[in-house]
């Protein structure tokens, strides 16, 4: 078998495969449905300068070229085993998370519904563990099936595996574009769902709503809800969701900067003791840049956090601007935002600081 160069499209345009809207051009560009074609992946991907696997393209900041071959992941089985309690859910790695997410809920399968409207794939989602309103990817994670491009076999990961922290995993630490992640197991719930509001604004949206004993579905539709208020639409508005990671500081730098920011916002985290989490959104509104536009960029007006392409903007623009916010936090409160966002090509900016 062999992967037909009529497959393969030459200075294809990813303006709309990407949620930032960048007017990125890939040299070569390939969408594999098809599990048997991941085998001919490792020699393929050897005549290339570079590769870069792509889902839906809503963790990614592109250049405006990439020099190599970019391979969307399309995989979209989808099969369920129910038992008593409990159902196990195998989704391929192409399937649309929000779609899988709606598909759960509808089928009265619990654990994913605060995770309602995360853009993207389904294989993506164990890559940064993603998470929202309380509930992370690895509360439901089992294993997942990945395709390893440097030996051409197939791995399982199982969650001890997969070193799942805050917007991390060993996918997106040291293995990071080495595995292709064709499928992924989930364990959710089929009755006694463990229901999670504890997160403030999902709480208040169901209470102002009179919803006393939320279901799943209500949960669902109270995180669609909050999100829409919240964050852009990337139809509407260029933007990768958060563009940092929220910092955790330890009690002595909180109590630093309390003494000059008296409200500082923040959290204690209950698995680490004396550790705080600040909201990056908070720093940077308090730096100024809240609603702040610089040409094409900025951040959104509801959401500081969310870096925006209000149209035209070039990479180099965002990555400009997002280093001028991270001197800025760096400056008031000598914290550092280390990017969520994926920098494809760092090597070409000097500008974000990427760990
Ligand atoms: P891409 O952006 O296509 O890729 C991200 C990374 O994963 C890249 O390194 C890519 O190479 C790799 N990758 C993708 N697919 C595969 C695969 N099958 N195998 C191996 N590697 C792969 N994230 C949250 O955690 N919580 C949120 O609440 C949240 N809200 C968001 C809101 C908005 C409006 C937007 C635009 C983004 C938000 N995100 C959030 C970020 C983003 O949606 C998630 O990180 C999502 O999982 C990315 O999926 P994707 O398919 O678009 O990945
Ligand atoms: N805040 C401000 N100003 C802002 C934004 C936020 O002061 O402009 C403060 C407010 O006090 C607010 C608090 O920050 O109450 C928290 O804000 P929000 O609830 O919007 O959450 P977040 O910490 O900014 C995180 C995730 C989101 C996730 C939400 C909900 C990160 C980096 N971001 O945002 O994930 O949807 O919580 O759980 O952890 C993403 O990863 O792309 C993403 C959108």
């Amino acid at each position: 078998m062999q992967v037909s160069t009529d497959t393969i499209q030459s200075n294809f345009s990813l303006k709309d495969f990407n949620t930032f809207g960048l007017d990125c051009t890939a040299g070569a560009f390939l969408r594999l449905d098809n599990p048997a074609e991941l085998s001919l992946l490792p020699e393929l991907i050897s005549r290339y300068e570079n590769y870069l696997i792509l889902g839906g393209g809503s963790n990614l900041l592109l250049p405006d070229y990439f020099d190599g071959l970019v391979v969307q992941i399309a995989l979209d089985k989808l099969q369920t085993r129910e038992s008593d309690s409990d159902v196990l859910v195998n989704a391929g790695g192409g399937l649309n998370w929000h779609e899988l997410v709606a598909f759960c809920v509808k089928e009265n399968y619990g654990g994913i519904e605060n995770l309602a409207l995360i853009p993207g794939s389904t294989g993506a989602a164990p890559i940064q563990n993603i998470g929202a309103y309380g509930v992370e990817l690895k509360d439901v994670f089992v294993c997942l099936n990945a395709f390893d491009l440097q030996t051409g076999e197939y791995r399982c990961f199982n969650r001890e595996e997969m070193e799942f922290g805050y917007r991390d995993s060993v996918l997106k630490g040291r293995y990071k574009g080495r595995f292709i992640i064709a499928d992924v197991w989930l364990k959710l719930t089929t009755r006694d769902h463990r229901i999670n509001t504890s997160y403030g604004a999902l709480a208040g949206d169901l209470e102002k709503k009179g919803v006393e004993n939320p279901g799943i579905s209500d949960v669902f539709k109270a995180v669609v809800e909050v999100r829409k208020s919240k964050l852009p639409d990337p139809g509407q508005i260029g933007n990768a969701g958060s563009f940092f990671k929220n910092p955790v500081v330890d009690a002595g730098t909180l109590e630093s900067i309390q003494k000059k920011h008296s409200d500082v916002v923040f959290f204690e985290l209950q698995s680490s003791g004396m550790m705080y989490k600040i909201p990056a959104g908070w720093l940077i509104e308090r730096c100024g840049f809240k609603g702040k536009l610089k040409g094409p960029v900025g951040c959104y007006e509801k959401q500081a956090l969310v870096l925006v392409n209000r149209g035209g903007a070039k990479s180099s623009d965002l990555v400009t601007f997002a280093g001028e916010v991270q001197r800025s936090v760096a400056a008031e409160f000598g914290i550092f935002l280390e990017p969520e966002v994926n920098i494809v090509q760092p090597e070409n900016y000097g500008d974000v600081i990427s760990l």
